[in-house]
């Protein structure tokens, strides 16, 4: 089989197999930027053929306008806006504006929508209870997974997804309670009463309150921390087909109501390979400084190279940035700002961490594949400073993912040739065969 791309003005691709069946002309798309997709929506109808394209590695399964990224170059764009500048000019609640309605939100959009979000903060008392039918040291992602699907109980009357009005409402509750919920989870953990959230604070610093007050002790927040805090949550607003949206839009695609299609996507967040990755880049931390430290890189590296060890260095690689991932160079500015606020520079972990990006960026073998460390290679670390319990952490990106998992299923809905997603198969298992008698078998 091979392709040919023609140059007039509606380019195509044709298609001709070495079968002998007839050849398939097919249309070429082209975005604002990226690159162009070639639209095979009617190949199998034309052809009889699928296409095989297991983990998504060439395949555009929606149109979207929110988030691009330019993996070669490591470049971030929300809604056309470089991360590096929303970075240092906005709070998470504009980000979340521009993510949801397009554009970056004038004085009286923005205070209209903190508005909004602040007004939603509380969760329906009764969840409380729900909590209570948890182990205390259940994983906080097992407990979120639960809570947030069970806000489907609590908030019906939000859940008519062919309902403009009432998606937008879902998407106020999700974003305002999620991290009530993640500090409820918190606070349940380590056997404390729940803190209410507090209004007049921003976004961060009353999550930061929710988290680390108590009825004896109020918090003093700093203010170096919960901008550290909030520019976690930029990074991680938005990150265009990720595994976790792409499983958002699956669930969404059926008509699922919002909450429960979130709670999907805090399920796919979950695994190490994607949201839990800043876990287990921390823990990978702690373990190397724990068998020696820095004088233990080379081994660990050796272990890494080894494919038989099964060890990956956490916190590196990415299926689209093939070069040093812009959250990172952003997290990795954060880091060194809390460290000095806290007086932690001199931490051994972040010596380390230094130390093992240094040597990774330099070796043949992370070289060749193009391996950069990524986001979650520092945010451990500055999540571990601002008292986060490493658990906790794959929580905090799921709260601050929420605002782009909820665009992009909004998005997805409102698209008029959204449908519900069924991929096909290449089936290699046994072909029709007859049941045989138990005493046959
Ligand atoms: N350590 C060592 N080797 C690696 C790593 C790593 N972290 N990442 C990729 N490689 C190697 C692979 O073994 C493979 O080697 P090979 O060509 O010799 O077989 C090659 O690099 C290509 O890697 P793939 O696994 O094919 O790349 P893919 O795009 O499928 O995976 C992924 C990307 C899952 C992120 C991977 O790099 C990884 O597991 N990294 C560690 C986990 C991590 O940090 N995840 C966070 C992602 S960012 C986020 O979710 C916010």
């Amino acid at each position: 089989m091979n392709s040919t791309v023609s140059n007039d003005n509606n380019p195509s691709a044709t298609l001709s197999f070495s079968d002998g069946s007839p050849s398939v002309t097919m249309p070429i798309y082209k975005g604002t930027i990226g690159p162009d997709v070639i639209d095979i929506r009617k190949l199998y109808g034309q052809s009889g053929k699928f296409t095989y394209d297991p983990g998504f590695l060439s395949t555009a399964a929606c149109n979207s306008s929110i988030t691009y990224i330019d993996g070669d170059i490591g470049k971030l764009l929300y809604r056309g806006y470089p991360i590096e500048q929303i970075a240092v000019n906005c709070d998470f609640l504009e980000t979340c504006y521009l993510i949801l309605h397009g554009e970056l939100p004038n004085k009286s959009q923005r205070d209209d929508f903190v508005h909004r979000v602040t007004s939603h903060t509380m969760v329906h008392e009764q969840m409380s209870t729900f909590f209570r039918g948890f182990r205390r040291d259940s994983h906080p992602m097992a407990v979120l997974v639960a809570v947030v699907g069970a806000m489907s109980a609590f908030y019906a009357d939000s859940s008519d997804v062919n309902d403009p009005q009432q998606r937008a409402i879902s998407a106020i509750r999700l974003i305002a309670k999620l991290p009530t919920l993640v500090a409820m989870t918190y606070k349940y953990s380590i056997g404390q009463p729940f803190v209410y959230p507090s209004n007049d604070l921003s976004y961060s610093a009353n999550f930061m309150r929710m988290m680390f007050s108590n009825p004896c002790e109020e918090y003093k927040s700093n203010d170096v921390l919960v901008r550290a805090l909030d520019r976690i949550l930029i990074l991680h607003a938005d990150h265009e087909q990720n595994a976790s949206t792409s499983t958002v839009r699956l669930a969404g695609s059926s008509g699922a109501n919002p909450f429960a299609c979130i709670a999907a996507g805090v399920a796919c967040l979950w695994g190490p390979a994607h949201g839990g990755a800043n876990e287990a880049a921390l823990n990978m931390l702690i373990d190397i400084q724990n068998n020696g430290g820095v004088e233990k890189i080379g081994e660990f590296i050796a272990d890494v190279k080894n494919k038989n060890s099964g060890t990956k260095l956490m916190g590196f690689g990415h299926r689209v940035y093939k070069n040093y991932d812009p959250r990172a160079k952003l997290m990795r500015e954060t880091c060194h700002e809390v460290l000095n606020e806290l007086g932690l520079h001199d931490s051994p972990l972040f010596k380390l961490a230094m130390a093992l990006e240094k040597i990774a960026l330099e070796d043949e073998y992370f070289v060749k594949r193009q391996l950069y460390p990524n986001v979650d290679f520092y945010s451990g670390i500055v999540q571990s400073a601002l008292g986060i319990p490493v658990p906790l952490f794959t929580a905090i990106f799921a709260m601050a993912r929420t605002v782009g998992w909820i665009a992009q299923w909004n998005e997805m809905i409102s698209d008029p040739e959204q449908k519900i997603g069924r991929p096909r198969q290449l089936f290699v298992g046994a072909t029709e065969r007859d049941v045989k008698p138990i005493a046959q078998r």
